[in-house]
């Protein structure tokens, strides 16, 4: 992992815009912030989701005519979220995909103790490149929550669920969780919280290429910057310079002007129409999606077109 982290930071770096893929952001330390995250009061996506599996969790089941299912989640170590799903399609196996092993090793450990009858076969892989699924029975059940689909660019997000539609096979289904186009004050409130949460998850980055890339970032000279693009439909996350400054990531030089900054994650919103529409383009047929009372969070089932 780290010298896909070492090239990454230095192809990152060297680039305009400077940008480092957002997958990074996860390492233990990453992983527990991001937990915090979940847990905030600002940060509505965890929760509002999590209700509408509680309430919607039975006609997932329905949808699939009560056939067990393999279940299989894409960054899967968000326990309170599968587990409505383990409850009532009563998965065959489970299995969850992660890129942090030491997440995904300690989820799945927990889970097999807590449920000694599920089958729990941890996937240590970064779902989007293309990977394999063991072979079983039972339809496939994509699970892929926390709006982590906004999370690429539409066009990466078209192709990367036109791969997974392959993979389900013709009976399979996805159920997506997309974060919803809404106030901008609730959007930015939930990137800019006033505990400070984001913004450590956020230079967790600067911390991490100082551990493991033998970096002189200065976490003084950083700050997260989280704003809503409109015309783009995306909360955009940065580490901004706050001033200028040279900095050694593994031996090289960076220049950075006060202002300048690394990109590192962008949060795409989508109506539910605009994200049917987008699955359509996809190959998948949208069945249903469910939303809150307020609208705050949507969620997709989706079965392949034909
Ligand atoms: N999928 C989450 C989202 O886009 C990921 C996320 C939540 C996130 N909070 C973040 C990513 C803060 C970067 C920074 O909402």
């Amino acid at each position: 992992m780290s010298d896909k982290f070492r090239s990454a930071v230095l192809r990152g770096l060297a680039r305009r815009p400077r940008r480092i893929p957002c997958r990074f952001l996860y390492d233990r330390r990453g992983a527990e912030l991001f937990d915090e995250i979940c847990g905030l009061d600002e940060y509505y996506p965890t929760r509002t989701e999590c209700a509408l599996l509680a309430r919607h969790s039975s006609e997932v089941a329905m949808l699939l005519e009560r056939r067990r299912p393999r279940l299989v989640e894409f960054g899967g170590c968000t326990p309170a979220k599968a587990r409505y799903l383990l409850e009532t399609t009563r998965p065959r196996a489970y299995l969850p995909i992660d890129i942090c092993r030491e997440a995904l090793a300690n989820y799945a450990s927990e889970l097999s103790r807590e449920r000694p009858g599920l089958a729990v076969l941890p996937i240590h892989a970064d779902f989007m490149r293309p990977f394999d699924l063991p072979p079983g029975d039972g339809p496939v059940l994509g699970f892929f929550p926390g709006s982590t689909i906004g999370n690429m660019p539409p066009e990466q997000a078209i192709r990367f669920l036109a791969r997974v539609r392959h993979q389900l096979g013709r009976d399979g289904a996805m159920l997506i969780g997309v974060d919803t186009k809404k106030a901008h004050e609730r959007l930015y409130a939930a990137y800019n919280d006033a505990r400070g949460v984001t913004s450590a998850f956020i230079l967790n980055l600067v911390e991490r290429i100082n551990r493991e890339l033998d970096g002189d970032l200065d976490l003084r000279n950083f700050a997260h910057s989280a704003l809503y693009n409109a015309g783009r439909g995306r909360m955009e996350l940065h580490i901004v310079s706050r001033r200028r400054q040279v900095v050694h990531v593994a031996g090289r030089a960076y220049r950075f002007g006060c202002g300048e900054s690394i990109h590192a994650e962008d949060s795409h919103k989508y109506s539910m129409e605009e994200f049917q529409a987008l699955a359509r383009r996809a190959g998948f047929r949208p069945i249903a999606v469910w939303c809150d009372a307020e609208r705050l969070f949507s969620l997709h089932f989706l079965q392949p077109a034909s």
